[in-house]
């Protein structure tokens, strides 16, 4: 159930177009010298600004017709259709269960009753994922119906009652560079692009026609397609923004991704990596500096990193000592059978070793400077068990007086169910950040978040974040930063957990009475609906996912093509 928020505050103003919030940011800044610490206090005045209209979004899916594309296109129409189905274990019904926006909470604050938790997407107005409309590119040609069936994810008759709708969206043709995915993928990919690789830039026209057919206000393209091999970082070819468009230019080595990622930048449009390669090579993240357009990655935080990045969190901050973490997985869907070519696993690997660094680098009472656990990650493809992915993990860690304390967990997890309500909110948030500008005292202007979307690492197993900012990979710090970010959007102080008000012999709070803000007018601004949203007539997703295939017509492809070589 959406809830209404009132925000009863000075500090808060509301426009016709905006939500204005005067805000106190404060940190606290230390000096180190030897083993003296000087700590200050420190608070910057700053206003948030957050656009109201939440506009009709569209997202161009690189991969449409894998796993994860064909399920989370899958559960956005059985969700906005209101789907109920039969199993063996009884009747199920559409959900949006493991979005954290969509299906966890935030607490308000505390009333008469006790704590109020909403919605986290009640927050602040953003987009509805039954408002979604889905367009994207494939390397294989099979429509979403078919290609549903081959993924071998959801239930029959769901598939069934999905099909006739399903059937209709049909992938675009992709970039394909066979050297970067497996060679087991070969025997998929009938629907490429030809001509040079300025030519198959032409997807930024596919971007174009999707924006124009669906009526969209606004795309953002993700790639969930399959894992690439890592790409080398070479100066004068993809080291800065010039170099890398020159190498496209000339035909040099780059991936198919960091292509995606070059035409959506060059469209204005974010995107996000899914994957674990190295897309956003220097010259990639410049690009997106340059043009003020956001991007974020990499690979999504799913099961077993995840369960990682709340464990060693766990451990490290009881303050026990984990010194072997040991991985092991096996699947067998696409991906698996992909990630068992060497190359392609190894950039799994690189993307799932660091996710402890942060949080063994902050106790120096365990370990030493430049001490890390040992960390192994084994993937095996085991075809039986189709996407339902098995992860057994050993936690072995110091306790006291030399005692050892393993933990041991066997995971099964539906990956594609897993990853689908991850990409409804990489999206939407992606979405509400850009509405949400910022002006700390002394700035003349409003600002945006920076291109590299750091926001996102909640959702990302290797976050992407700006060059010399803190990575962090642990769970409860990511979500904290994200709902104490919506906070401030609405002018309300970060959620301490102190309930000091409980701890004390006496209670000093007052329940509030009346409205701080009490002209009337404003009050009624204030009431948000967020979270409630305009359906989308179903039709206009398929218009746009039906139509798209013949509206390039060549004509158009031809003439965009100059100029997407001349835009370069
Ligand atoms: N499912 C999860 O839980 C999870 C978690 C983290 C990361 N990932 C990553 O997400 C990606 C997708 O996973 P999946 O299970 O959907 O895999 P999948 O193999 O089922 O789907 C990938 C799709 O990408 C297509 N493809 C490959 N190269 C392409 C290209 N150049 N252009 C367009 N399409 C291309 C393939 O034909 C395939 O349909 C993988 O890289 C995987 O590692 C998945």
């Amino acid at each position: 159930m959406s809830a209404n928020i009132l925000i009863n505050s000075p500090n808060l103003k509301y426009t016709d177009t905006h939500i204005e919030a005067q805000y106190s940011y404060q940190t606290t800044s230390v000096h180190q010298e030897g083993n003296k610490l000087t700590v200050t206090p420190r608070t910057t005045e700053m206003i948030f600004r957050t656009e109201r209209h939440v506009p009709r979004l569209g997202v161009m899916l690189v991969g449409w017709g894998g796993n994860n594309g064909t399920t989370v296109t899958a559960a956005v129409l059985a969700n906005k259709l209101g789907l109920t189905w039969r199993t063996k274990n009884g009747e199920k019904k559409a959900n949006y269960f493991g979005s954290f926006l969509q299906s966890s909470t935030v607490c308000l604050g505390s009333g008469s009753e006790g704590e109020v938790n909403v919605p986290f997407c009640d927050l602040l107005p953003m987009v509805h994922p039954n408002d979604i409309i889905f367009d994207g590119w494939d390397i294989s040609s099979m429509d979403l119906g078919r290609a549903m069936e081959r993924a071998q994810v959801l239930d029959w008759s769901l598939q069934e009652q999905l099909r006739p709708y399903m059937c209709c969206l049909k992938p675009r043709p992709s970039i394909s560079i066979p050297d970067f995915i497996a060679a087991n993928q070969d025997s998929r990919a009938d629907n490429v692009l030809t001509g040079t690789m300025a030519e198959q830039v032409i997807i930024r026209a596919d971007i174009r026609d999707f924006k124009l057919s669906s009526g969209v206000d606004k795309v953002i393209v993700l790639w969930t397609a399959n894992t690439e091999r890592f790409c080398d970082i070479t100066p004068g070819v993809n080291d800065t923004a010039k170099n890398l468009l020159a190498t496209i230019q000339n035909g040099g080595e780059v991936s198919p991704s960091t292509l995606f990622a070059v035409a959506s930048i060059l469209e204005g449009c974010a995107f996000i990596n899914g994957s674990p390669q190295n897309t956003f090579v220097p010259g990639a993240v410049e690009l997106a500096v340059e043009r003020g357009v956001f991007i974020g990655g990499d690979d999504f935080k799913s099961g077993q990193t995840k369960i990682k990045s709340v464990l060693v969190d766990f451990l490290v901050s009881a303050g026990i000592k984990p010194t072997s973490i040991v991985s092991y997985n096996h699947l067998g869907n696409n991906d698996g059978k992909n990630l068992s070519a060497p190359q392609q696993f190894r950039s799994k690997e690189i993307s799932k070793s660091n996710v402890v660094d942060d949080m063994v680098q902050s106790n120096s009472v365990l370990y030493q400077p430049g001490e890390k656990p040992d960390h192994c990650v084994v993937i095996k493809y085991v075809p039986y068990v189709g996407d339902s992915k098995r992860a057994m993990d050993e936690y072995t860690s110091e306790i006291m007086m030399g005692g050892i304390n393993t933990i041991a967990m066997h995971h099964t997890c539906e990956d594609s169910l897993l990853a689908s309500p991850i990409i409804l909110d990489l999206v939407i948030l992606t979405e509400l950040c850009q509405r949400v500008t910022i002006k700390p005292q002394g700035e003349e202007d409003f600002q945006s978040f920076h291109s590299v979307l750091a926001l996102l690492s909640f959702l990302c197993k290797a976050p992407l974040v700006p060059p010399g900012s803190p990575v962090i990979n642990a769970f409860f710090r990511q979500r904290a930063c994200i709902e104490n970010i919506m906070r401030a959007c609405l002018g309300l102080p970060p959620q301490s957990h102190m309930l000091l008000e409980h701890k004390l012999q006496k209670n000093f709070l007052t329940a509030h009475t009346s409205f701080i803000n009490n002209d009337v007018a404003s009050v009624k601004k204030v009431a948000l609906t967020n979270g409630k949203h305009t359906l989308v007539p179903l039709i206009n997703a398929l218009i746009s996912g039906n139509v798209h295939q013949n509206v390039i017509v060549n004509e158009l492809k031809d003439a965009q093509l100059l100029k997407n070589i001349a835009d370069l």
